[in-house]
């Protein structure tokens, strides 16, 4: 069987990756250059994002830099993306604080990309018909959205936020076969897990990641269930999201 033969390859679809400039969003991008997919890349770093680009197989893909939270940029991004068959939301920030140290500028810096920003691209894209019957959309929301932790509220919030407006994109959109699902991972191995080492002693990282029965995840294991998401084989799966921890929550 060739690639192009089973279900699972991405060969004619058009794919945008937010957060492209790094970790999961880069991983998801060369894993679907691979399996034949035509990527827009877009993230704020413009040299990060070019990085990514040098890093895909295949033709076709190119870098829009935005700053998703920005109207101008959206707008932007919108006139510059061709229709879409896929799109991959990882564009997000995780800001932990205790709850007393919430303020409202906090509030905004983590939901202005962590939920407006999706909420008002996603609208733009619908009203500029910006996605093909059959299309399949991915949010990475995070175990936190179900699992709260302590420092967590806003992330957390932000995430289960984003995980209900996923289910209803899935209700608004099944007439044209749009399918909407999201992932929750727990900790993945990005420069999002190196900021979260640096505010952890060795002995609480230690005991973190022992918790992990298959250990912390990698770009690339999440990225494969985007892939998973993006093409045909998850054809009847929408309004969905996919726990992908290494085991960890079977503690309980
Ligand atoms: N790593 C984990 O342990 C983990 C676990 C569960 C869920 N997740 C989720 O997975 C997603 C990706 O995380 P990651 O670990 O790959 O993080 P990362 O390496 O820190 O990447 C975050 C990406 O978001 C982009 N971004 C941030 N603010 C933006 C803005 N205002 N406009 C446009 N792009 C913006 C960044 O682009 P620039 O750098 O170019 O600005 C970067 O490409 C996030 O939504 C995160 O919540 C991560």
């Amino acid at each position: 069987m060739t690639t192009s033969q089973t279900p699972f390859h991405l060969s004619g679809k058009t794919i945008l990756i937010t957060g492209a400039s790094s970790g999961i969003g880069r991983a998801t991008a060369i894993a679907c250059s691979k399996l034949g997919a035509s990527c827009i890349l877009t993230g704020r770093n413009d040299e990060r994002l070019h990085e990514t680009q040098k890093q895909l197989l295949g033709e076709g893909h190119f870098c829009i830099a935005a700053d998703l939270t920005q109207t101008d940029d959206r707008e932007k991004l919108m006139q510059q993306m061709p229709t879409l068959d896929g799109l991959v939301w990882c564009a997000g920030v995780v800001n932990p604080f205790p709850i007393r140290f919430l303020d409202e500028q906090k509030i905004r810096e983590t939901f202005s990309i962590n939920y407006d920003a999706v909420v008002l691209t996603m609208a733009s894209m619908i009203k500029h018909k910006k996605l093909n019957r059959n299309a399949s959309l991915v949010f990475m929301s995070s175990i936190s959205a179900a699992h709260p932790h302590k420092g967590g509220a806003l992330y957390g919030s932000s995430k289960i936020a984003l995980e209900t407006f996923s289910k209803t994109l899935a209700l608004e959109l099944y007439p044209q076969k749009i399918r909407s699902n999201c992932i929750a991972a727990a900790m993945v191995q990005t420069p999002m897990y190196e900021q979260a080492e640096e505010r952890m002693s060795k002995e609480e990282m230690d005991k973190h990641v022992s918790r992990y029965p298959l250990g912390t995840g990698k770009p690339e294991d999440v990225a494969h269930a985007a892939i998973y998401f993006l093409s045909d084989a998850s054809a009847w799966v929408t309004g969905t999201s996919l726990t992908l921890d290494g085991g960890f929550l079977l503690h309980g």
